[in-house]
């Protein structure tokens, strides 16, 4: 069942680039310059007449929320808010008709995202759910929806469900922004010729897997990790820090790598490694400047960045290449060896991988 792979969670990470192909078939028509789904057709004047779009979700839900509201506002030029269904639910929020709600779920099953539904829609918003569980919960409580088709994730840890996630809110984001004139056609084009050339980027940066493994060697036995990212791969750095607390039980936080002046800062020493998400667009020199700080307090860096590279690898520490591609779809490469790094970790610390401690698969207390 486990498809020859020790763990579930290492079967997922190596299932994304067949996951992310699986849930952009039949809707990416890169010939004729078309995306297509049915969800978003149907109900394309909610979407264009929506003064906001506010995303609910739990999570690394929520972390797949995140980069969509980059997405969002980047390509369509929507204004996006990003809740956690938790809090959204419990503090009286400002929610009309006007208000198109999103929400993120992989089991459709979270109690929270599923109250945080219920009270949008009294609220007379229009709700969209994006789950990968057909006939879940989620899916059946929500007005019009777009799977992800990740297939089962068993592991605990989410893995395939935040790269599928990412690839519908992209193509949502993507269907708008060609609506609304936001986009122009090359641009479009670009963006679609890029996206599918994921699969495939995907199958390499999987390639670093033993190079990924030797690093996790080194800092296994650290207490605490620090990851930093900025513009889009600023919930990659969450993303990357989740994974880490969750199957290894190593103290992580993530940051937007300029934020780490106003804090974090203090806490780099010898023995702290930072992961830096470094790829070459997205504020490239900014985060290079993040590395010098970080060298000259002698934190431990491992770069992920753009292959070829050379400024970094002359400063980090360690450096894991990732193919080059659209920074709007860099999280879709940036995160495997994220999830690489946090799964050796906790395979050489001896801990359950597939159930980690006080979790559950889908979260459905409130
Ligand atoms: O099924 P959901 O996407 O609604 O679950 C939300 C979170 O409970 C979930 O992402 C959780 O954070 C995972 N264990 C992350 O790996």
């Amino acid at each position: 069942e486990k498809g020859g792979y020790d763990h579930f969670m290492l079967k997922e990470i190596y299932e994304q680039p067949r996951a992310i192909l699986d849930t952009f078939r039949g809707r990416l028509r890169t010939n004729e310059a078309i995306i297509k789904m049915s969800g978003v057709e149907d109900n394309m004047k909610k979407f264009l007449n929506a003064d906001r779009i506010i995303v609910v979700a739990c999570g690394t839900s929520w972390h797949a929320g995140l980069v969509s509201e980059y997405i969002f506002e980047d390509l369509a030029r929507i204004p996006v808010e990003v809740e956690y269904a938790s809090e959204f639910r419990y503090r009286n929020p400002v929610i009309t008709e006007k208000d198109l709600v999103i929400a993120i779920s992989q089991s459709g099953e979270t109690a929270d995202t599923l109250a945080a539904i219920k009270l949008a829609k009294s609220k007379g918003a229009f709700v969209f759910g994006v789950c990968n569980v057909v006939g879940s919960s989620i899916a059946r409580e929500t007005d019009a929806g777009a799977y992800t088709h990740a297939g089962p994730e068993i592991g605990v840890a989410s893995t395939k469900a935040f790269t599928t996630q990412i690839t519908v809110l992209t193509l949502i984001a993507l269907r708008l922004a060609r609506a609304k004139g936001t986009i122009s056609s090359s641009d479009y084009r670009h963006h679609l010729i890029e996206l599918e050339l994921i699969p495939s980027k995907v199958e390499k940066v999987l390639k670093s897997d033993d190079y990924v493994k030797t690093i996790a060697n080194i800092y296994k036995d650290v207490k605490n990790f620090l990851y930093l990212g900025r513009g889009y791969n600023f919930p990659v750095a969450l993303e990357g820090a989740l994974k880490l607390k969750e199957i290894s039980y190593i103290h992580a936080e993530g940051y937007p790598a300029a934020e780490m002046k106003h804090g974090p800062i203090a806490l780099i020493d010898e023995n702290m490694p930072i992961v830096v998400i470094a790829t070459k667009k997205g504020h490239y020199d900014k985060v290079v400047s993040n590395i010098q700080e970080i060298k000259s307090r002698k934190g431990k860096i491992i770069g992920i960045v753009t292959e070829g590279d050379q400024q970094v690898k002359e400063l980090a520490d360690h450096v894991i290449e990732v193919p080059e591609t659209l920074e709007s779809l860099s999280p879709l490469v940036t995160t495997i060896p994220l999830q690489l790094l946090s799964y050796h970790i906790a395979v050489m610390l001896n801990k359950n991988v597939d159930q980690p401690r006080n979790l559950a698969k889908s979260v459905t207390v409130e």
